[in-house]
């Protein structure tokens, strides 16, 4: 088999050396640090094959340049695929594979990592020591045991964070519109969104972003939470809406957030800001709160999680190159 050519896209010096891992002789990466948008598209032309993440804009102006340069498949690097129009996508004849699962217990011990450095306050008490201060003034937590935490989607994170934290004794509630049987199975009360949001000390999102889901956390849900409830998002940005999120936060009525994702993360995340004026002033205010920790995308990111993308993408790609059926295509 000739060798080909596959343009990737949101490369970072780690994906390169996890890809070159993987890769085989009938495949080459030519790897660019930039996005994927409708600006960029066109450093894809000639290119059968396109890789793109997370925060790339697959929308139908870049797919339609992609289209035009010959562009016949998006291998995505991740599960989710909100960020790609894939009715565009069919129109255009080109297909649309993911990585469905890389490490899903990378994102679930991110997760508890996230509620237990808030309850526990360590970043500060991090700080404090560094600086021989060791008053525990502030520094008052919470036990888990006990709590009502609830799980929003339990597919394969959602029910890894439930098994979690039923062994820190939490009574687990878990909204799951497809697949409830399956939660019930597994040992976890199935009930529906408003009694969960309702009743839940710890409230833990793990569901796709879609029209249902978008925004599910929004001045109305945190109004019916219990008062001082800790939110944690590890799955998409916009399943929270940022404002209602400054609003509750300034009520006291969410005392604790935790987010791994932000609705407008692509202009930020997975680049080093550190230099910048940054202008998105809701995420600026988001972080004067001392109740609340924000980590950029990193759940996925382990040593495992990162070579399972690199693997499955090179198998994806061979799969397509060979002709095979596209077992991880997404949508038509
Ligand atoms: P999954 O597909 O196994 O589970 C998602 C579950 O949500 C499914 O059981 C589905 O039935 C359920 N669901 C669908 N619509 C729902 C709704 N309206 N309300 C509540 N639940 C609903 O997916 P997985 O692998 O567990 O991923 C969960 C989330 O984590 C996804 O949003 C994914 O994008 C995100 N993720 C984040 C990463 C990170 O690094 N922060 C890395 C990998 C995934």
């Amino acid at each position: 088999m000739p060798t080909h050519q596959i343009a990737v896209f949101s490369a970072k010096s780690y994906d390169e050396r996890f890809l070159l891992q993987a890769s085989v002789p009938a495949i080459e990466f030519i790897c660019h640090e930039v996005t994927l948008n409708p600006s960029t598209a066109v450093m894809a032309e000639g290119f059968e094959i396109v890789s793109a993440f997370v925060n790339d804009d697959l929308s139908r102006e870049t797919l339609g340049t992609l289209a035009e340069g010959g562009t016949r498949l998006i291998a995505l690097r991740c599960a989710g695929y909100n960020q790609v129009d894939l009715i565009a996508a069919h129109e255009l004849g080109i297909s649309v594979v993911n990585v469905p699962a890389y490490s899903p217990y990378a994102v679930a011990e991110h997760t508890i990592a996230l509620m237990l450095a808030l309850s526990r306050k360590i970043p500060r008490a991090y700080n404090r020591v560094r600086d021989g201060n060791f008053s525990l003034d502030g520094l008052l937590g919470f036990d888990f045991y006990q709590k009502n935490v609830g799980i929003v989607g339990g597919g394969k994170i959602g029910l890894l964070v439930a098994e979690r934290m039923r062994a820190f004794g939490c009574e687990v509630l878990v909204y799951e519109p497809v697949n409830s049987q399956h939660c019930v199975k597994q040992g976890f009360q199935a009930i529906d969104l408003t009694t969960l949001i309702q009743q839940s000390d710890i409230i833990s999102l793990h569901c796709p972003l879609n029209s249902d889901t978008r925004y599910l956390v929004n001045h109305d849900s945190i109004a019916s939470m219990k008062p001082g409830v800790m939110l944690i998002n590890t799955s998409r940005g916009a399943l929270m809406d940022t404002r209602a999120l400054l609003d509750g936060l300034k009520s006291k009525q969410i005392g604790y957030l935790g987010i791994d994702v932000y609705e407008q993360e692509g202009s930020l995340f997975f680049e080093d800001h550190s230099l910048d004026i940054i202008q998105d002033d809701l995420f600026q205010r988001l972080l004067t709160f001392p109740n609340v920790l924000v980590t950029g995308h990193q759940a996925y990111f382990t040593q495992e999680a990162v070579q399972h993308i690199a693997e499955t993408t090179v198998s994806n790609v061979l799969a397509y190159l060979n002709g095979e059926r596209l077992s991880n295509r997404v949508g038509m």
